[in-house]
């Protein structure tokens, strides 16, 4: 999604920015722009499309500014093209804004503006921002006390990095519910909506918090609260390995990075789990690895306070794990169905209700917790704006809260004192899929730790269920080394229109996740059911031409699924299934199979979505598409 840089110091500013869109590119973005300083004169370049189209506008005019900023957009408001693109000029032409997030007020601004005679060349909301800082600065002949103003007059969630011709040794940047960073370097600054951006240059970074400026110089920033008091906060050191963003020899970063998958599984396991016979812990007890973009190290006695490792680890005593009546989890999108499967371990293994919800979906409703629940936020990228704002809302009811997301430097980290972080380095393609699996380990392990604490399970069971665990890695290569007869019976399904996914118990949202794989990379229409819902609707749809994708393992559910599957035969629909391999009655029944090795049916679910990962990959890559960044998504929706 929207991403914001800003650059100043000796070197030229274009070349600086571009690399920090860059690090950004991966989150999606269908437009990019600059604005620089040149010669006491504000100009900004932007493009619609890849940053290699505004990248061959800046080696045409071959800026030597040496400030600026920067951004890629997604479009909210208004289509993306050139115009509607960032940065944003006042009417003078002197104040340039860029700005993720949304001005939810823009409208009413807009209209008063047009009224006091203001115009305006976008559809953006964006552009009133740079208006409204630009009136207000002919009021008060100061950028800063105008910027205090403007933030008074705007509503909404938003971060903003502006630029003034007037004072060319500044750049300003405001943090409204968002995140942004400055980088510290030597007589040079940075500013960046993601950490990961700045990382390159300077691993020395101050994060504005909640309603806050930044006022930022070659020498370094000052920070104020919207009241204009000023803020005193040392920066943090960033872990100091730079996040690796290479494709490995890979064709696509998702190819790479589903094959990490069992790389990802021991690091994180390694983490959590000393030993099968070891309680679960989640302080962690060993340091980041190779040049793997991990977590934070432990707190140290440094002149410079390590805030990012205050929020690692979870630290609610005995007492109040005992206490926990009711767990409620929000999420969106992948991390969502991982949530699905984590409330089937919790419940099966602690007997406590877990309740999962899309966190957009809890704006406007009470949420079912108190002072005895525990609020567990699901988020790859830990900056998700729907399941930030749900977690904060359980917090205001009183509830305990937990994290569980990649990202220990994300926003996520900042609003939770408990925190899970995975290990998977960093994920560029925008489809998840290590993720994913290491947010369902995360939940494995968190059962086993919830289970050990009340006592609900037996050393013995808990013993056993650890060194399944352990093994799932073993198996998960198994199954990465048949890719090659994964591709070849997934592509005989590539010129399908509409795809079902249906599965029962804890593969059900494996199938929700299968679906979703499908659309997002290859974007034909696929769905996932619930296998025994298929005849309370769905199944008008099927014909001859239509794929179910059946996930379906030996345990509970196995004969039910099995019937459900055969109601789409039935039907003539083309029959697959993620099954085990040597399963007979599947063979029998089913057109195509992709096997994984046999595992029980709890721990099914970090397998069986694995051929479903590849398919929708081999499918996608077969029919052209942009595998790594689908059209229309974003790694990280800023915005609710
Ligand atoms: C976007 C991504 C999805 C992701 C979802 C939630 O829609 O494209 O892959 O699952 O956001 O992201 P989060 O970072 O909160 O896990």
């Amino acid at each position: 999604m929207c991403g914001i840089v800003g650059y100043l110091g000796p070197a030229k500013a274009a070349p600086v920015l571009i690399s920090e869109l860059r690090c950004l590119e991966y989150r999606g973005y269908d437009s990019a722009g600059v604005a620089i300083i040149q010669d006491g004169q504000l100009s900004v370049l932007k493009a619609a499309g890849k940053l290699g189209n505004l990248e061959k506008l800046i080696s045409e005019r071959k800026p030597t500014a040496t400030v600026g900023i920067g951004h890629t957009r997604w479009a909210t408001h208004g289509v993306p093209n050139d115009q509607n693109a960032h940065p944003h000029l006042d009417n003078s032409k002197t104040i340039a804004v860029v700005h993720n997030g949304i001005i939810e007020n823009y409208e009413e601004i807009k209209e008063e503006l047009a009224k006091a005679g203001y115009t305006f060349e976008s559809d953006t909301d964006t552009e009133v921002v740079a208006h409204v800082i630009s009136q207000e600065y002919e009021k008060e002949q100061d950028m800063l006390k105008a910027i205090f103003k403007a933030v008074g007059r705007l509503r909404g969630a938003y971060a903003l990095g502006v630029v003034s011709q007037k004072h060319p040794d500044k750049i300003y940047a405001v943090n409204q519910h968002y995140s942004l960073s400055v980088g510290l370097g030597h007589n040079e600054s940075f500013l960046a909506s993601d950490s990961m951006a700045v990382r390159q240059y300077t691993n020395k970074v101050v994060r504005l918090e909640q309603s806050e400026v930044a006022e930022i110089t070659v020498d370094g920033v000052r920070l104020f609260a919207f009241d204009g008091k000023e803020v005193k906060r040392r920066p943090v050191s960033l872990d100091s390995n730079p996040y690796v963003i290479d494709k490995g020899g890979y064709k696509h970063f998702l190819l790479k990075e589903i094959h990490e998958q069992p790389l990802v599984l021991r690091q994180t396991l390694a983490k959590y789990l000393v030993h099968p016979t070891k309680p679960v812990s989640f302080i962690p007890h060993i340091t980041p690895h190779g040049n793997q973009p991990t977590s934070p190290s432990l707190p140290t006695n440094n002149e410079e306070d390590n805030l990012l490792s205050k929020s690692y680890g979870v630290h609610l005593t005995d007492m109040e794990l005992k206490g926990i009546d009711r767990i409620q989890v929000v999420a969106c999108g992948t991390a969502y169905h991982a949530s699905l499967i984590g409330k089937q371990i919790i419940e099966h293994l602690c007997n406590i209700p877990v309740a999962v919800d899309i966190a957009s979906e809890v704006r406007g409703r009470r949420l079912m917790v108190n002072e005895s629940s525990l609020t567990i936020a699901v988020s790859q990228s830990g900056e998700t704006a729907d399941t930030l704002s749900a977690l904060e809302s359980a917090k205001k009811l009183g509830s305990f809260t937990l994290g569980i997301t990649n990202r220990p430097d994300s926003h996520l980290a900042q609003i939770t004192p408990n925190l899970i972080v995975t290990e998977c380095g960093i994920e560029v393609s925008v489809a998840a899929t290590k993720t994913y699996l290491a947010q369902l380990t995360a939940f494995y392990l968190l059962g086993i730790f919830l289970a050990e604490k009340r006592g609900s399970i037996t050393p013995e069971q808990a013993k056993g269920l650890k060194t399944q665990l352990n093994a799932v890695p073993t198996l998960l290569e198994q199954i990465l080394a048949r890719e090659s007869d994964i591709r070849t019976a997934s592509l005989k399904y590539a010129d399908a229109h509409d795809v079902v996914f249906i599965g029962r118990g804890l593969n059900f949202p494996t199938a929700l996740e299968g679906a979703l794989k499908l659309k997002e990379l290859s974007y034909i229409h696929a769905s996932g059911y619930a296998a025994g819902e298929l005849k309370h609707g769905p199944i008008a749809v099927l014909d001859s031409k239509v794929p179910v994708v059946t996930i379906i393992v030996p345990g509970s559910v196995y004969e039910k699924t099995l019937s459900n599957a055969q109601e789409a035969r039935a039907r003539n629909a083309q029959m697959i299934a993620v099954a085990v391999e040597g399963d007979e009655l599947v063979a029998k029944h089913f057109d195509t199979v992709l096997s994984i090795p046999p595992v029980d049916e709890f721990f099914s679910p970090l397998l069986t979505v694995v051929p479903l990962q590849l398919m929708s990959y081999f499918i996608a890559d077969y029919l052209g598409k942009d595998v790594d960044q689908p059209r229309n998504l974003a790694k990280s929706v800023t915005v609710e």
